[in-house]
């Protein structure tokens, strides 16, 4: 009942005014309260937005009441604050109209420069009975509009009878200052008419700032002549291609004095579009820094990640006792400018022989790439390597240290400049031949080597794998024994379980296949081979001729045939023409086949062969009961052999057979 009488007595207070006046410090709850059609709505905290970034829309919002315009009772005074986002800088669209209408239909009525308010051909018509000031953010020369950036008085029409670009008198500095209409800061206007003055007055201001004292736009019309009795009041926007934000947070009228003033503290706050647009432009960059910092660090790990993985190297605490035989990876990997083919020096049997300079002392090495997968035996073999760093003779290739990577082992030996002598005996270089001084020098150097090695150390040292591409020279074509002792990291590196002689096919003693039991005599058996190979420029296993179909030639029964037919300097290196000391050659020849002898004990020492080449011991006498069958490894022993793969057998006879065996150690004996 009470609230019965309290609307009452309210109806009758404004039937008694009969002018209307409001007040929105926003529009919390005034759904029911405000008309609003298109793609207006109350957000919300009670902000009315007009439009949003639907394109080529309309919305409309009105006092539901009509106002009333009585004869002679037709001032009005009216504020409101509005802003307008636009969607980019000057990428702004239409804009929004304060409308004073008979009607709150405009369906209509067309979006874009029509603003929601007019259609082609209702717009002019003075049956319309609209007044509206517009917010005009684009200038269309089809309504004469002044700029993008004005405010206008239309009656009837969108061609606005008074119009001024947007911009507010400062009182304080006394000059007129322009203002943004779509720089989404708020603004706010006042529209006032005085009937008596005919004046329609339009002041804008920023927002917060006090109603400045001279207006924007000032125009003398006679509003009894537009203004019905009953009127709608209200706002009317409409976007284009490009659409725009329109906000409108307060607003006031009064038909019987000054629009009350709108509480700054009760407005709704704007949607920090901008704010958030600048935030997540700013959100983006972090972001976008964020990834490219994460992007960077993680090439920086990988780079970082490549860069120790390739220059990664095992390194374990017992290996430093041995350290002064440790060459780092990097160094290697810079000294053979990062293992480039060009540095290639050859491919043996054990893996590829780079050439290098170690980059800190400049010295001139020959990197040796082993592949090593098993671990086993690695610290038993790194032990003799620093033995093997100890053994010093000018026969020997210095072997100046070592390095571990996983399944890999690198060694590192002096430069030879020279290369290997297999090369210069095999390869046909024109002009290249080998004369017989060298080759009886290289002979004594490589028997003074492994004479040093059996006997002369303080180990015996077995190199099991004599040959003539073991065999480098340096500046001074002097010989050096090389490679001793990599059979012996392959016969740890393998099953135990399978048996294999490690050595070179055709240099590999009859007996080794048997007992797989390196020995001395097996080295001199070796070095036998290389005897014959030095004197008679052949290869073991070789081809009787150059025809592809020759039957092949076993060195040592073709050198053991000549000898019985009593020519054995037929046997010599066809090369050399007879160019050579025929007795010096005579004594290789037959030293060669008595090194060969199948039986271990029947082959000389290597003290002894080192007498017999200074001609401090003879040559004794070829045993008689030498039997061609059993010389060289095709003979009894040839059912050992086809154990190995078949590959071995059809290769040219001279590769390495880095297969295992023999659980003996290179240095087996202790002195
Ligand atoms: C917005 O405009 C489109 C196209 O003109 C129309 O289909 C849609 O109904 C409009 N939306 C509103 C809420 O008026
Ligand atoms: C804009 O507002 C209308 C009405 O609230 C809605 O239907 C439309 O989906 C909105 N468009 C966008 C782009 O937010
Ligand atoms: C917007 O356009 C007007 C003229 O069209 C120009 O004077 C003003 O500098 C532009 N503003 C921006 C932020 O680009
Ligand atoms: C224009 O709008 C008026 C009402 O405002 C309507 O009667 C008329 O049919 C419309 N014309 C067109 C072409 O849409
Ligand atoms: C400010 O603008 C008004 C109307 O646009 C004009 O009459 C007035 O002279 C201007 N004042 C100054 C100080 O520029
Ligand atoms: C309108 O502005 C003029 C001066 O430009 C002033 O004399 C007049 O009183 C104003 N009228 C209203 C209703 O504010
Ligand atoms: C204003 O218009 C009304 C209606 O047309 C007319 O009666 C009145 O005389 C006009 N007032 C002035 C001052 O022209
Ligand atoms: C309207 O004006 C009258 C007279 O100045 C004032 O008393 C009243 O508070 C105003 N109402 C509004 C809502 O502005």
């Amino acid at each position: 009942m009470i609230h019965i009488s309290v609307l009452l007595i309210l109806v009758v207070h404004a039937i008694a005014q009969d002018e209307t006046q409001f007040t929105y410090n926003g529009f919390q709850g005034a759904t029911n309260k405000l008309h609003v059609d298109g793609i207006a709505t109350i957000l919300p905290n009670g902000l009315l937005q007009l439009t949003n970034y639907s394109s080529y829309n309309t919305s409309h919002a009105f006092y539901p009441r009509p106002v009333i315009f009585k004869p002679n009772h037709i001032s009005f005074s009216t504020t409101f604050i509005f802003a307008i986002y636009p969607i980019a800088p000057n990428q702004s669209s239409h804009g929004i109209v304060f409308v004073i209408s008979p009607t709150t239909h405009f369906q209509q009525a067309l979006p874009s420069a029509y603003l929601g308010l007019f259609n082609t051909s209702s717009n002019r018509l003075p049956s319309n009975h609209i007044i509206a000031v517009e917010l005009d953010t684009i200038q269309n020369p089809e309504f004469k509009d002044i700029d993008s950036n004005h405010v206008g008085i239309d009656v009837n029409s969108l061609t606005s009878s008074a119009a001024a670009t947007a911009a507010y008198y400062s009182d304080k500095l006394r000059v007129n200052k322009t203002l943004q209409l779509n720089s989404g800061k708020p603004m706010q206007i006042w529209i006032d008419y005085d009937e008596v003055e005919m004046l329609l007055n339009v002041t804008l201001a920023p927002f917060s700032s006090p109603k400045p004292s001279k207006c924007l736009l000032s125009k003398q019309l006679n509003l009894s002549t537009i203004l019905l009795r009953n009127m709608y009041v209200g706002f009317s926007s409409a976007t284009g291609p490009i659409p725009n934000y329109h906000y409108i947070l307060g607003w006031s009228w009064n038909q019987s004095g000054k629009a009350q003033d709108l509480d700054p503290s009760k407005l709704p706050s704007l949607p920090q579009i901008k704010h958030h647009k600048k935030s997540l432009s700013q959100l983006i960059i972090v972001l976008l820094i964020v990834i490219s910092l994460l992007l960077l660090s993680m090439i920086a790990a990988a780079i970082w990640f490549v860069w120790k993985k390739k220059y990664e190297e095992l390194l374990e605490p017992w290996e430093k006792e041995y350290a002064p035989y440790r060459y780092s990876f990097k160094e290697l990997y810079l000294a053979t400018k990062g293992f480039k083919n060009s540095e290639l020096l050859g491919v043996g049997g054990f893996g590829k022989v780079y050439k290098g300079i170690i980059p800190s002392t400049s010295r001139q090495v020959a990197v040796k790439r082993v592949s090593q997968d098993s671990k086993q035996g690695i610290k038993e073999f790194v032990a003799e390597i620093s033995s093997m760093g100890r053994l010093r003779h000018r026969n020997l290739v210095q072997l100046l240290g070592y390095c571990r990577r996983k399944g890999e082992l690198l060694l590192v030996y002096d430069y030879m400049p020279n290369g290997s002598l297999d090369k210069l005996l095999f390869d046909k270089v024109e002009g290249s031949i080998l004369c017989w001084s060298i080759r009886f020098k290289i002979i004594k150097g490589v028997a003074s080597a492994l004479l040093y090695l059996h006997e002369e150390w303080e180990q015996v040292v077995l190199h099991r794998d004599v040959k003539a591409s073991n065999v480098l020279l340096d500046a001074e074509m002097n010989a050096r024994l090389g490679d001793f002792g990599l059979a012996k990291l392959y016969d740890h590196s393998i099953d135990p379980r399978t048996t294999h002689v490690v050595g070179t096919i055709g240099y590999i003693a009859p007996e080794l296949s048997r007992t797989r039991k390196p020995t001395t005599s097996t080295d001199v058996f070796s070095y036998g081979m290389f005897l014959l190979e030095v004197g008679c420029g052949r290869r073991p296993i070789g081809k009787q001729n150059e025809d592809n179909d020759a039957e092949a030639l076993f060195l040592s029964d073709w050198v053991y045939d000549c000898w019985k037919m009593g020519d054995i300097l037929k046997a010599s290196d066809p090369r050399m023409e007879g160019d050579y000391v025929e007795d010096e050659m005579e004594l290789i020849l037959k030293l060669g086949l008595l090194c060969l002898y199948p039986i271990a004990e029947g082959r000389p020492t290597m003290r002894q062969v080192v007498q017999i080449l200074n001609g401090s011991a003879t040559l004794p006498e070829l045993p008689s009961e030498y039997n061609p069958e059993t010389i060289g490894f095709l003979g009894e022993d040839l059912g050992t052999l086809h154990s190995l793969p078949s590959s071995f057998l059809s290769s040219s006879g001279t590769s390495s057979v880095a297969v295992m065996s023999s659980t003996n150690s290179v240095l087996r004996y202790g002195r």
